[in-house]
This record gives C-alpha cells, structure tokens and sequence, in this order.
C-alpha cells in the first residue's frame, strides 16, 4: 500500500505533527533545513508515492521520471512555477499548492516594502545606528507621501494581478485613502464589477500610478511583463513593488531605470535567478530587498505546511486534494484505476 511521503526540506514542526503517523514520513535534508543534492533527491523519490516540494526546488519533467508510481506532488507554496506542470499532467501526476493561507501575510510585506521604499526605512535605520546623527545637523531622507500628504493629493495604487494577494494589497490601501487601479485580462470584467478599483490596461495603469505592485502567478504571459518599455511609461516619482515571482521583471532592465532615477525606486522580494542578485542591484540607494520571505511568518509558513500535508495525504489515499492544480489528472480513469 502507498504510504510514503517525501519531504526534502525542513517542514515546519506544525507540519510533521499534521502527518502524525498517517504515513511513513521520509525527511531528507541537512542539519538547518537544507535541500540535499539533485542526485539524493532523485534517488530518495524512487522510493517515495507521493512529494512535498518547497519553491526552491525544481521539479523537472527527468525527475518525475524516475518514479512512475508517484501519486501526487504537493507543492508548499501558492506558486508552483518550480514544478513543470505541463509534464506532471502529461505523466500522470497531480500537483496541488497551498493557496488562502498565505494571503494577508504576503499582502503585508507588499506593504512593507511599499512603505519601507517610499520613507527610505532601511537608510535611515543603518545611518541612526551609525552614529553619524549629530546635534548640528543630519543627512536628510525625503521620502515620498503614501497617504495624501501636505498637497492633499491621494496616491494611485496600480496592482498588476487582482488575484487574493493583489486584492488584499488593495484593502490595505483604504487607510492611506488610496485611489486603486488594476490590471488582470482574465478577471477583467469580474474586477469592473468590484466596489474601490477601476481597471486599467497595463500601459495605462503604468502612466498612472504613483505606486505599482505586482502579484500575478509566473506564466509565459507575465515573464517579463514589466520591461524597458513598461519602466519608460511609469512616472520618474514612481515606486515598483514586487513580492510575486522575479522574472516578472526585466531585472537588467530595472537596474538601469533605477540607475538613471528613470523610477524613484524599487522593493523587492524576489529576484530572476535567486539567490543570485543582477549585479549592480546591492550597490544602488534606490532599493529595498528582501530574500523571498514574502509568506515567511511562524503561523503562515506552519499553516501552508499543514495544507500542504493535508493535500499529500489525500492523494496518497486516492481523495480528491483540496487545492489541485490540474483536476483532469485526478478525474482521469488511468488515476483512479491506481486505487482500485
Ligand atoms: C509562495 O507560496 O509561492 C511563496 O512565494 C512562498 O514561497
């Protein structure tokens, strides 16, 4: 019988005691929570019916290959862009991911990268324990208003992805009396249905805003979908926010906007080629950045850990996951015949 669940990474506590003895767990990883080798992995998942994958491993068409028994992969994280689902479906295989969970706490760091970015934070906390700050006088942080500030004007929030995140992003704009705008084709008449957001095409909505956020899933369709031409459309005072997948971003192409002060400035979360950084970004005043820790509380990371081994076991006992990414996979008589 199917019982044996991979875990290449250091699940959080939560997570193991959801598994409990419900299946034999095999955990595979270094002393801290490291993800062990590609040769390890591959030969550990030989063996094991069903996968917990985190977002920094990539899980190929070759590597699925392995194991042509394995009853699901059950991504940890919303994004499953590390996972070739494409292949997993051709293959067989259901993948699931951990949506809901994650949704407030990514939309705060959004924000706090926003605010953090706007107010130069992390500037002005390393020059205060520099000790530089001397009564006769201080190095000064103009920073640019979130709310309407002394011209009274409020700010227009541009959210590129009005999925959850994006929508909890634009909640939290309420407080700083926001104007929110947003662009996402495949909800568009869904959004100009929606009470405090108006729908914009992306060129416009770049034109427009004082503050851009981005929270689309990675697709052929969003790789890249800010670029040289989208920076050269957004206003000199305004600040890109990205907390969703890196290669949304042009990265060369942002550092050199940043570079000429094309764009005041940037926070990110995530990087094209993490943990690799563009080389140049670490140098520039303009930036905030962070190391991908957009969902990384104690109680969000347990909570997506808990989902992620809820959905793991339902397909290790053939029940349909509650999160899936390609149901036709778990409908298909090929699947199910597995547990007749
Ligand atoms: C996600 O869930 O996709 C976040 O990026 C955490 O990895």
């Amino acid at each position: 019988m199917a019982n044996r669940i991979l875990i290449p990474w250091g699940m959080p506590e939560i997570g193991r005691q959801a598994l409990g003895k419900k299946a034999e767990a095999i955990f595979l990883h270094g002393p801290r929570g490291e993800n062990p080798s590609p040769g390890d992995l591959a030969e550990t998942l030989r063996n094991s019916d069903v996968l917990i994958p985190r977002g920094n491993q990539t899980i190929s068409r070759k590597l699925m290959m392995i194991n042509p028994g394995l009853l699901g992969i059950a991504n940890f994280g919303v994004g499953y862009n590390n996972i070739d689902v494409a292949s997993a479906t051709e293959l067989g295989i259901p993948v699931t991911n951990t949506p809901g969970v994650l949704t407030e706490t990514t939309a705060d760091l959004a924000w706090a990268l926003l605010m953090a970015t706007a107010r130069w934070i992390p500037q002005a906390h390393l020059y205060t324990l520099s000790g530089q700050w001397k009564s006769a006088g201080r190095k000064t942080f103009f920073g640019l208003d979130i709310g309407p500030g002394g011209s009274n004007r409020p700010k227009v929030l541009g959210v590129v992805g009005f999925g959850r995140i994006g929508q909890a992003v634009a909640r939290r704009s309420r407080g700083f009396r926001m104007r929110v705008i947003a662009y996402d084709p495949p909800i568009r008449t869904l959004i100009e249905k929606m009470k405090g957001v108006s729908y914009r095409e992306l060129d416009d909505l770049l034109r427009e805003s004082d503050f851009i956020s981005i929270h689309t899933p990675l697709t052929p369709e969003t790789r890249h979908i800010i670029k040289e031409r989208e920076l050269q459309l957004m206003k000199p005072t305004a600040i890109l926010i990205n907390t969703s997948r890196g290669p949304a971003v042009d990265e060369k192409a942002l550092l050199k906007a940043l570079k000429q002060k094309r764009i005041a400035a940037a926070g990110l979360d995530v990087f094209e080629k993490e943990p690799k950084l563009t080389s140049g970004l670490t140098k520039l005043d303009n930036v905030v950045l962070l190391p991908h820790i957009g969902s990384e509380t104690l109680d969000t990371r347990g909570q997506m850990a808990v989902l992620a081994v809820k959905n793991a076991l339902a397909m290790l006992q053939g029940k349909r996951p509650k999160n899936i990414v390609n149901p036709e996979v778990f409908d298909s008589p090929e699947y199910q015949r597995k547990f007749t």
